[in-house]
Parts: structure tokens; C-alpha cells; sequence
């Protein structure tokens, strides 16, 4: 039987034995029958969970835009690659063929290379979800540069934050972006950014929106002559397999983003491989992930899964919302798309609207559904399932993160049973354990705690670009020799996991992960403000929103709360980004803090919540007094 395509439940557990008893061997396999090389690996992998090195297929050498591209051409030239869907649906859609992508990509990699970019060289990638971000994105890996694609949602500063931290030489962006009815200066943020990036050699422009922007003299540049004058074929770099694929920020609970590195042959090995299980795919499948590129999801499975297979990957550049809310199930019928990956957020949202929005549409083309990004909760799990699946297309509620590359818990779809709000079992090749708080491993089911991997799998990250130091602190100090996810879980009695959420500071609103610190520091830099602390709470459509307790200076206590809290909102839009505004703020004159200074989040959450029930023990803070004062005036 192959080990590639789990075929029946019998199989996955042989299959997850296998990878758990003779990882070796098994990845091997993987590796060997379904990905080209230049070169085969001298050995499987070479790891050390203590020193965090990670080294997969070692001394192999591999280009993933071959895998992606090339190797497709014989057999699928004509097939197409990727369907675009434009914001306005009075748009056509675009059908890339992999004959047309081999080409684009070609060029692209072409116009990098005079441009100056070197193998190494780090290109920030600020585009909306058109064609050229996807083929910016593969033209970086063919020729070996490190791509950094950042959302093209964050605000300038965070920006610069970005592409200061991995001293990018270039920055691929556009005039503008569409987004539902909006516009988005996208030139205009990225301008303001680099007047604190001295390392960005070039601006490369895409024509989107056609408005006219400034273009500043011997730096920006229009793409479209360049590639109108570049050949349409292309020699990939020969890369090794631990050569850096791409870095992606992530928030972390504190501090600056975290510039998560990614490697080529590892990535390439696991994305490929879950793709084709966690999504039941087959050659025909038209397959549509609604994430944007600039996060993992995107990453992984718009781009480099579907594309290793072979697929058909549907590009999205608008809203759910936008012209109405059936614009979702009007996509997924125009291009029969069997598999639909979204998130919770985006489901919780369509559920409040009037359920016609989906009924006028038979979805019948729909095969699998999955969800991503946050714990998916009951009753969005049984909208979802039933209104979209029809209740007879698994939907897999896949659990992972921008660390881990792919997917790690998921039903594999005909194959687990699935359960409600359960991501179910982990894949083969990955060993989840659950922690208790005095470190020891929790034994048998129907047991919570915190989530470590102890085992590692091809795609895991191999450091935080420029600070291996903080990447063992963050994911392999906290239980020694495992890696930490952050999360917390629970095994329920058949050994089926369920993510109950982040165990630290970090908040995930709407499926985007904001590091509570850099918004506090955000805050704190508004003249009337002290110091504040931001917590979480739950939200019906978001999953959660922010609320800030906020201490005012002398100068503050004067001013209109009102304006006060309308610009500390814009700072913190300005600094991070609209997503990280807080829902609700409440000034105050104090927080509860431990005698040691650290401020008490545990109440601050349970007030956030409204649950005044039981706050523990308070009457070691230094100040309890404070608890009445703040639960009394919640906002
Ligand atoms: C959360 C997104 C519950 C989790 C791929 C994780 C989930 C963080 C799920 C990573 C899920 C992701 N159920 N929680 N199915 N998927 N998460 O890096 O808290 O953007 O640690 O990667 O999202 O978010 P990231």
C-alpha cells in the first residue's frame, strides 16, 4: 500500500505506527516516491530538541518551484494551476494553466535576477491576493531568495518592523489593493515604511488599482515592462535542503514579531504530503483555502500544498461580504470547487446573516470543508457542517501553526470519524503530548493540559531569523525537549484532541494572532497614558476582541474620555494595524498587580469576561482594593 495516500483507518494507524516507530524509514519513503531531486539525501534527518537543530534530508539538493512547476509540465501543461478570482465578481476570472505559471514564474525570477537579487537576498512581499503575489512568491524560490511576505493589511510601521528585522533588498508591492468596497494605498504605506528601511534597494510596482502614485527616482520601478522584456524560461537555482525557503512574522506574547524561518526540502516534504490527505485531494479537485498568502495558511496551502500536487489552487481577493454575503457559495459554484478551507471567524460571521444567503446554492460540487486558525466552536462547527457540508462533506478542523509549517492534528476526511469541535487525531508523523504544570507528562485520555510536540516533524521551523537564542527560550525551554505550542488541549476518552485555546499572551482575534505586549507598548506611547494592559475576551463573531485597562497620567485626567480613547485607538491602528484595535477600553486608576510587580491578567480576563464568580486567591496582590474599583465601572 502507498505511504503517501492514507487510504482507510486501518491504514493511518499502520501508516502513524510506522512514522512513530521508523520515522526514518518513513519519511524516506515519503520523500523519495512522490517529490524530484537533483541529488537524495544523505541521511533522514539530524535533530536535537534541547539545542533546537533541526536538520531534514540532509546534503540533498531540490528546487520547490520543480516540485511545484516544472515536473506538472509533461502531463499537465494545459491543466490549470491557478484560478483567479477578482474582488469584483463583474471581473473575470483568470485561469493560470501550469504551461502560463511556468512562464510567469520564469519571467519574474528573470526580472529578480537583473535586478540584482541573489540567492540568500531577502524580498518583502507586500501584495494583495492577485496572480503576482503568487508568482513573486514561487520567483523567489527559484532563484533562491528568502522570501518575507508581509499582509498587506499591517499599518507602515509594522512594516518597517519587518522588513528591518530581516534586511530586505527589495519590495514587490502595488499601487493599491481592492478589498470589498475599499481601496488600499498600498504604495502609500509601503513609502511611509521605508523611510526607516535604509537596506530596501528597489521597489518593484504591480499595476493594480491604476491609480497614480509617487514613484521615487532610481528606487521604485514599474514590473510590467521589465517582465514584458524578460524571457519566459528559466533555470532554477539548485538549492540544498536546509537552504531557507521563506521567513514569516509572528506575534509573539512578547516583544518584537518573531521572524519564523522555513526551510526548503522539509516544508516542501510535509505540505506536499498533508495536502494531499487532510484535503482527500484527487487530480481533478478545484481546491479554494480563503486565507490571504501573507499568513501560513496561505503559504502552505494556496500555494506550495496544492501546487506540489498538482492542484487547481483558487486565488480570492475580496471580502465574504462583498457584494453580499453569498459571495463565499457563489465562488465555490462558479468554479465547482470541491474543497473549501476557511475560518471560524469568517463562518460565525455568515451564520448571523439570513440563512437564504447560502440556501439558494446546492454546493454539490463541495467534497471536503475545513477550518482553520482557532478553536471552532459548537455551534459554528454544526452551521458549517450542515448548511455548507450538507452534512455529507467531512469538515476537518485542522490544527497547526506558522511554526509548524503544515498541518499537525486533523481528521483525514473518509478516513477519521469526526467530531465536533475535536481536531481529532494527529497525523502520521507527529506525537502530541499533554504537560501538566509541574512538567510531567500527562498520561491516558480524558486529560487537559499543555500541548507539546516530542517528537520533530520535516516542516517545523528551524529558528527565529537572527535570534536562535529566543526561538529555544520560546519553544523548548518551557518543557525540555519538546516543543511548546503555546496552547492547551484536551484528550478526550478515545485519545481525540480538542484545542481549547493560547495558555499565553497571545489573542486571536478573527483569526489573526496579536501579541498583547506590542499593543500595550503601542499604547503606552500616547502622552496621557501610564500603563495598560490588554486581555482578550470572547466575541461573538471575532472568537475574541481586546479590551484595554487603561491608567491615565496627570495631563489625561482632564480630557474627554471619548477622544482619548478615539485616538489611542488610531495609535494602535497606526502602529499595528486596523485588526488590533480594542473593542473596548476602560480607564483606570490602578491594575491588580502581584507583589512583584506583574500585573495580574487572570482577573483582568475573568472582568474582560464579565465572570465575576471567583477570582482566586487575591489578597497576595499588592493592591486588592483595585478588583472592586475595575469590576465595578467594566465597560
Ligand atoms: C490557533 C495558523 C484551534 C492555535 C495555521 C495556534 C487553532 C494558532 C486551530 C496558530 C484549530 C490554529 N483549532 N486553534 N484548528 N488552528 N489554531 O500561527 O492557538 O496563525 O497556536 O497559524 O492558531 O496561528 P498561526
Amino acid at each position: 500500500m502507498s505511504y503517501y495516500k492514507i487510504q482507510n483507518l486501518e491504514h493511518y494507524f499502520k501508516m502513524y505506527k510506522k512514522s512513530v516507530r521508523e520515522p526514518k524509514k518513513f519519511w524516506d519513503k515519503i520523500a523519495d516516491e512522490n517529490f524530484v531531486w537533483y541529488q537524495k539525501w544523505d541521511k533522514v534527518f539530524d535533530v536535537n530538541m534541547q539545542e533546537a537543530q533541526f536538520k531534514w534530508f540532509l546534503d540533498a539538493k531540490v528546487n520547490i518551484t520543480k516540485n511545484c512547476i516544472d515536473r506538472h509540465l509533461a502531463r499537465r501543461g494545459d491543466k490549470t494551476a491557478i484560478i483567479f478570482e477578482p474582488n469584483n465578481p463583474e471581473e473575470e476570472a483568470l485561469h493560470i494553466s501550469y504551461n502560463e505559471l511556468y512562464k510567469r514564474v520564469s519571467k519574474m525570477a528573470n526580472v529578480l535576477r537583473e535586478q540584482g537579487v541573489k540567492k540568500g537576498d531577502r524580498v518583502c512581499i507586500y501584495l494583495p491576493m492577485i496572480p503576482e503575489l503568487a508568482v513573486a512568491v514561487l520567483a523567489c524560490a527559484r532563484i533562491g531568495a528568502i522570501h518575507s511576505v508581509i499582509f498587506a493589511g499591517f499599518s507602515a510601521s509594522a512594516v518597517a518592523a519587518r522588513i528591518q528585522d530581516c534586511e530586505c533588498s527589495m519590495v514587490i508591492t502595488s499601487d493599491g489593493g481592492y478589498r470589498g468596497e475599499k481601496t488600499i494605498n498600498l504604495k502609500g504605506i509601503i513609502d511611509e515604511a521605508l523611510e526607516k528601511c535604509p537596506t530596501v534597494e528597489k521597489v518593484l510596482m504591480v499595476k493594480r488599482t491604476h491609480e497614480t502614485v509617487p514613484m521615487k527616482d532610481g528606487r521604485d520601478i514599474w514590473l510590467q515592462p521589465l517582465l514584458d522584456n524578460a524571457l519566459d524560461n528559466n533555470v532554477a537555482e539548485i538549492m540544498d535542503a536546509e537552504d531557507p525557503l521563506f521567513i514569516l512574522y509572528t506575534s509573539g506574547s512578547t516583544g518584537k514579531p518573531k521572524g519564523m524561518l522555513h526551510t526548503t526540502a522539509g516544508y516542501m516534504v510535509y505540505t506536499g504530503y498533508t495536502f494531499k490527505n487532510v484535503f482527500n485531494y484527487e487530480e481533478n479537485d478545484i481546491f479554494w483555502c480563503t486565507a490571504d498568502i501573507g499568513w501560513i495558511t496561505g503559504h502552505s496551502y494556496i500555494l506550495y500544498g496544492p501546487l506540489l500536487n498538482g492542484a487547481t489552487t483558487v486565488i480570492f481577493e475580496g471580502v465574504p461580504s462583498y457584494p453580499d454575503f453569498s459571495r463565499f457559495w457563489e465562488v465555490i459554484e462558479k468554479h465547482n470547487v470541491t474543497q473549501f478551507y476557511t475560518a471560524p471567524t469568517a463562518i460565525r460571521a455568515l451564520a448571523k446573516e439570513n440563512l437564504d444567503y447560502v440556501q439558494r446554492f446546492p454546493l454539490s460540487s463541495l467534497k471536503v470543508i475545513g477550518s482553520v486558525g482557532e478553536p471552532i466552536n459548537e455551534e459554528a462547527w454544526h452551521w458549517y457542517n450542515d448548511h455548507v457540508g450538507g452534512k455529507r462533506c467531512p469538515l476537518v478542523d485542522t490544527w497547526w501553526q506558522t511554526e509548524t509549517g503544515g498541518i499537525m492534528i486533523s481528521p483525514i476526511p473518509f478516513v477519521t470519524p469526526t467530531k465536533p469541535t475535536y481536531a481529532s487525531l494527529p497525523l502520521p508523523g507527529i506525537q502530541p503530548v499533554l504537560m501538566d504544570e509541574l512538567r510531567n507528562e500527562i498520561e491516558g485520555n480524558q486529560v487537559t493540559g499543555s500541548l507539546c510536540i516530542k517528537f520533530p516533524w520535516p516542516s517545523i521551523a528551524r529558528t527565529i531569523w537572527g535570534d536562535h537564542q529566543r526561538y529555544k527560550e520560546t519553544y523548548f525551554t518551557a518543557f525540555p525537549g519538546k516543543y511548546f505550542t503555546g496552547d492547551g488541549a484536551l484528550r478526550d476518552e478515545v485519545g481525540y484532541y480538542r484545542i481549547t485555546g493560547r495558555v499565553d499572551d497571545v489573542v486571536i482575534v478573527s483569526g489573526h494572532n496579536l501579541g498583547t505586549a506590542p499593543i500595550e507598548d503601542a499604547i503606552n506611547e500616547h502622552p496621557a497614558v501610564a500603563e495598560s494592559a490588554i486581555v482578550g475576551f470572547p466575541h461573538d463573531i471575532k472568537g475574541n476582541a481586546l479590551y484595554g485597562f487603561i491608567i491615565l497620567k496627570e495631563v489625561g485626567e482632564s480630557r474627554d474620555r471619548n477622544n482619548l480613547a478615539k485616538e489611542i485607538n488610531q495609535l494602535v491602528s497606526d502602529q499595528i494595524g486596523p485588526i488590533a484595535k480594542l473593542d473596548k477600553i476602560q480607564f483606570v486608576s490602578g491594575l491588580p498587580k502581584t507583589r512583584s510587580g506583574k500585573i495580574m491578567r487572570r482577573i483582568l480576563r475573568k472582568i474582560a469576561e464579565g465572570d465575576f464568580s471567583n477570582f482566586g486567591d487575591i489578597s497576595t496582590l499588592l493592591n486588592p482594593e483595585i478588583v472592586d474599583e475595575i469590576k465595578d465601572n467594566r465597560v
